[in-house]
């Protein structure tokens, strides 16, 4: 037996020996092709370069296992339908004002393949809120899922909109979904706030999250803008950082300069379990690379 291929067997038999059943991660149960969970965060409004340059977000592919996607472009000015395009897989408003919109979305994909969703939003009052604005902190154009009909008309899935304390509670509980998407409030995005006060709200939010590396197994955190600050450029370029033990530095590196989007993520999350497709730009979006559960 060659050398090459002993190693090849012990790397196979300590992944098998290792595994953590997948039933053990709380809710949802369908084990994925790169990962078992990702969590989604988006930030708000500022420029790629601004954002590179900042002395926390800068340190991230540092102190992290994490790469920064160097050409990852928003598709959209202003905000929201950046965020129903994360869902939906295509243009669904022009302006941030309240949509009702009628069309099939990640959720249903989600629910049809077994995978458990809940999005956590700062500030959100809970009770399927329907409105535009509570304290000026939470804002429904940050908020895709109240959007969409076949969420906000039925409360058992409008009921996976909660508060963001509420995802302390879930993974301490050990109930926290599989696709959790996070949106911080107005002042933690950085939307009415300079960069360095969003950074520093990253900054505690990764620490605590950090700490519970079972809670962390085998997930994809993507860390992302809506849109850039600046309208007057024809790229809408946005950093964007993929974050977690299933991002493999060690052979696809700590850049990667393909043309993404945010119809790249939807695409991940939908090859990723094997969900099909919403038939729009998702069919088209190139999907992550260099991602994969880590072998021990
Ligand atoms: C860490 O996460 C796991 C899985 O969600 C959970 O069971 C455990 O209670 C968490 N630990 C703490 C200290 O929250
Ligand atoms: C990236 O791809 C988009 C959509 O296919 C295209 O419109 C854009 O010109 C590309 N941008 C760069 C910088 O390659």
């Amino acid at each position: 037996m060659k050398l090459s291929s002993i190693f090849v067997a012990a790397a196979c038999f300590l992944a098998s020996a290792s595994a953590v059943p997948i039933q053990s991660r709380g809710q949802g149960t369908r084990a994925g092709k790169w990962f078992d969970r990702v969590i989604t965060i988006v930030m708000e409004n500022k420029n790629y370069k601004d954002v590179i340059a900042d002395p926390f977000f800068s340190t991230i592919t540092s102190k992290y296992n994490a790469r920064l996607l160097t050409n990852y472009n928003a598709p959209f000015h202003p905000s929201q339908p950046n965020y129903l395009g994360m869902i939906t897989g295509g243009r669904d408003a022009w302006t941030d004002l309240n949509v009702d919109v009628n069309r099939k979305n990640l959720v249903d994909l989600l629910e049809a393949g077994g995978v458990s969703w809940k999005t956590y939003q700062e500030n959100y009052p809970g009770n399927c809120f329907a409105g535009d604005s509570q304290d000026k902190l939470y804002r429904r154009k940050h908020n895709p899922f109240i959007s969409m009909n076949n969420i906000r008309n039925d409360p058992s899935r409008c009921a996976n909109i909660v508060d963001s304390s509420q995802l302390e509670v879930d993974i301490a509980a050990g109930t926290a979904p599989q696709y959790i998407f996070y949106t911080p409030n107005m002042d933690n995005d950085g939307h009415d706030t300079p960069l360095s006060f969003s950074s520093d709200w990253a900054k505690g939010f990764f620490q605590k999250l950090f700490q519970n590396t079972s809670f962390l197994r085998n997930t994809l955190i993507v860390f992302t803008w809506d849109e850039q600050e600046s309208y007057l450029s024809l790229q809408n370029k946005v950093a964007t950082y993929l974050i977690g033990d299933v991002v493999n530095t060690a052979s696809a590196g700590k850049t990667d300069e393909t043309n993404y989007s945010h119809y790249s993520l939807l695409r991940t999350i939908e090859d990723n379990w094997n969900l099909g497709n919403l038939g729009r730009e998702d069919t088209k979006a190139v999907v992550f690379k260099g991602l994969n559960k880590p072998q021990i």
